[in-house]
């Protein structure tokens, strides 16, 4: 197959981009990126597909945003929620960043978030989902370029109620992320008439799944709803058809539990229905151009983490082009990004008062090697930033 010149530049400047020399840097320097992801742990494929997303996006744009080079400082914040204050402060106090993009965990978000509060740091988040940041923690200079936990969860309680369902077993890890995505599948579904028989955890990133499997066989619910990701997710999926499980209490997740994890699910993911805001097989003409640019830079298919990765740098992009790449006017930042409408991959979002992206939650099947979309199991759907006062 012959690539098209747009896709083979892409992935030329997206190798490139990373080595660029400083001495190209404008009169008003590069910009500082600070990004912190986990490179290592359950979730250290979710970190590498942001940055690659991120990076992509700017090769893009010829390696600058808002007329400014960008630079890059990186920090492995290993999803540990215990070490999240240290390590932001390295890239705030330590290399005087200009922003800040990250993380993956809920945990960890929330030292990050308090720590760009506190410095008056530029802050994109570009998956961690914890609701807080776009709740109580909100500010004028924080933005999520993914979803709140409570979205896609929300989304799935009436996917499941809407098939006839009545009582559910929930099994997730013990921290906010799956709290928080059990709390948005719990609302909707409850308020349709459903019944939350169990709620199960394992603490994170535990993958000791089999004594919770058992007691799920004993309580013989309608159906099962789950939050894992990563490596996580992979276990969890097999382990469940293992167990014999899928062949007879039917498994929901929000679309974590098989994104970028099919190729190591294999068989045991087929037929699983999940709700996410991206999917395989949009087939819109913006979705598929990137496609190619992420395969053809990096050899990878892309996934809903590469997706926020790359909407994190369009967003940053878009706050620069309004300052002239002054990231000091907050102000002007902010209402430049508050009236956008982001033509993202997965279809154009806005965002939110509370800074949290609008958006539309896909019902997702999974098919061979394809989380295929199958719907729109949400509409535009709004986090309610409770909490939330700027
Ligand atoms: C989170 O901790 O917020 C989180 C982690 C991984 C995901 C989604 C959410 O895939």
């Amino acid at each position: 197959m012959t690539l098209p010149r747009h896709a083979l530049l892409a992935a030329a400047a997206a190798l490139a981009v990373s080595t660029a020399p400083a001495v190209h840097a404008q009169a008003a320097g590069p910009l500082k990126v600070g990004l912190m992801l986990p490179y290592t742990g359950t979730y250290a494929a979710l970190g590498n597909a942001i940055e690659n997303g991120f990076r992509l996006y700017i090769a893009e744009q010829g390696g600058k945003l808002g007329g400014r080079e960008i630079a890059f400082v990186k920090v492995d914040d290993e999803s540990d929620p215990a070490k999240a204050t240290d390590n932001v402060n390295k890239l705030i106090k330590r290399d005087n960043v200009d922003v800040l993009v990250g993380t993956v965990h809920s945990g960890v978000v929330a030292g990050m978030a308090k720590a760009a509060k506190d410095s008056g740091t530029m802050l994109i988040v570009p998956n961690a989902g914890a609701d807080a940041v776009t709740g109580p923690m909100c500010a004028k200079h924080i933005f999520r370029s993914s979803f709140s936990n409570w979205q896609p969860g929300y989304a799935m309680g009436e996917v499941v109620a809407k098939k006839g369902h009545k009582k559910v077993v929930t099994i997730t890890w013990k921290y906010a992320a799956g709290d928080e995505s059990v709390g948005g599948f719990k609302e909707s579904f409850t308020k349709a008439g459903g019944q939350i028989v169990k709620e199960l955890t394992v603490p994170f990133p535990n993958v000791e799944f089999q004594a919770l499997l058992t007691e799920i066989a004993s309580i013989k619910p309608d159906a099962v709803y789950t939050f894992f990701a990563g490596g996580g997710a992979v276990k969890f999926v097999k382990d469940y058809a293992a167990a014999g499980l899928k062949k007879t209490i039917p498994l929901y997740g929000a679309g974590f539990l098989t994104d970028g994890t099919l190729d190591a699910q294999g068989a045991d993911a087929d037929g699983l229905l999940t709700t996410l805001h991206y999917g395989d097989s949009l087939d819109t003409p913006r979705d598929k151009s990137f496609r190619l640019a992420y395969a053809t830079a990096y050899k990878l298919q892309p996934d809903v983490y590469a997706v926020q990765g790359y909407d994190a740098a369009q967003m940053l992009g878009i706050g620069l082009a309004a300052t002239k790449g002054d990231i000091a006017k907050k102000a002007e930042f902010a209402a430049a990004l508050e009236k956008a409408r982001i033509d993202s991959p997965r279809g154009a979002f806005t965002i939110g008062k509370s800074h949290n992206p609008v958006q539309d939650i896909y019902l997702r099947q999974v098919v061979g090697k394809e989380n295929k979309v199958v719907g729109v199991a949400s509409k535009a759907l709004a986090d309610p930033g409770r909490g939330c006062r700027m």
